[in-house]
């Protein structure tokens, strides 16, 4: 776990009619699994939601059904009002409104780091490529990896490489960010310099998703904490609340493993 410490973003709760993402009664089957059972979660622009939960819960499930890397088999999502369209150049209009930062980088391997940043504004975003060069620097400099356009992913830190994917996903103007473990793969020491970039996303107002088990991140920056067990919601709360005095024994359980070890 990482002390982080930041002051927490302004403006708790937000009304649900202001949801930017809105999942209602989704459900998911992979097989005679049932991954994601009436999922009903809103979330407001601007908000930070950190979802934690067992592994298995089906986290990343559902941040990849939110940009349609995955299907439902029932319920609705919407983006801004709008449905997710499935194929299509409305459904790379949508991977584009939705940024997504994994655990593993997923760079470019052949390509620099300003390449990376480059390339989805061009292709996607039909940006010039001086333009998007030029935003590409501004963004690289921003997560603090300005010095390294030059270079090859293979030649950064896990954390500068995250910093870089970061960077690539801002470049395309997301409306919200799905974060899926983003310092599950890295060296310790690398942890902060890549939770300090998102601490400063939230402040500016991004709307972001963040799947970690970084307890401190969740404490400064979410406005709120969703707890997911066996595919469901099992509680929702503000992160003083949730930490404080989790309802659930699931909850209560989870929080007993990952605080003390
Ligand atoms: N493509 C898939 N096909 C079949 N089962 C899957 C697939 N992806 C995930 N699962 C299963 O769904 C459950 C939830 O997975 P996941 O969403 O990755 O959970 P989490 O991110 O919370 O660890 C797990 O039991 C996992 O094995
Ligand atoms: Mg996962």
């Amino acid at each position: 776990m990482s002390g982080v410490s930041m002051s927490k973003v302004d403006g708790d709760a937000v009304p649900a009619a202001e949801g930017l993402v809105v999942l209602s009664d989704v459900n998911k089957h992979f097989g005679a699994l049932h991954v994601l059972q009436d999922i009903d979660l809103t979330i407001a622009r601007g908000e930070v939601v950190v979802v934690i939960g067992p592994s298995g819960s089906g986290k990343s499930t559902l941040c990849r059904t939110i940009n349609r890397l995955e299907s439902i088999d029932s319920g609705s999502i919407t983006i801004d009002g709008k449905p997710l369209p499935s194929e299509g150049k409305e459904l790379a209009r949508l991977r584009s409104d939705v940024g997504m930062v994994f655990q593993s980088f997923n760079l470019f391997a052949h390509k620099t780091v300003l390449e990376n940043v480059v390339l989805g504004q061009v292709k996607v975003r039909k940006k010039d490529k001086d333009e998007a060069e030029q935003r590409a620097r501004e963004l690289l400099d921003r997560v603090g990896v300005g010095s390294q356009c030059d270079k090859y992913p293979a030649q950064l830190s896990g954390g500068q490489q995250q910093r870089v994917a970061i960077a690539r996903a801002l470049a395309m103007e997301p409306k919200v960010i799905l974060f899926d473990e983003p310092t599950s793969a890295l060296d310790p020491e690398m942890i902060n310099e890549v939770l300090e970039v998102m601490q400063q996303l939230a402040r500016d107002g991004m709307t972001m998703v963040v799947v970690t088990h970084e307890m401190g991140f969740a404490r400064s920056a979410a406005n709120r904490v969703v707890f997911m067990a066996d595919g469901r919601i099992v509680e929702e709360a503000t992160p003083d609340e949730f930490f404080s005095n989790p309802r659930s024994d699931r909850a209560k359980d989870f929080l007993s493993k990952i605080l003390h070890h």
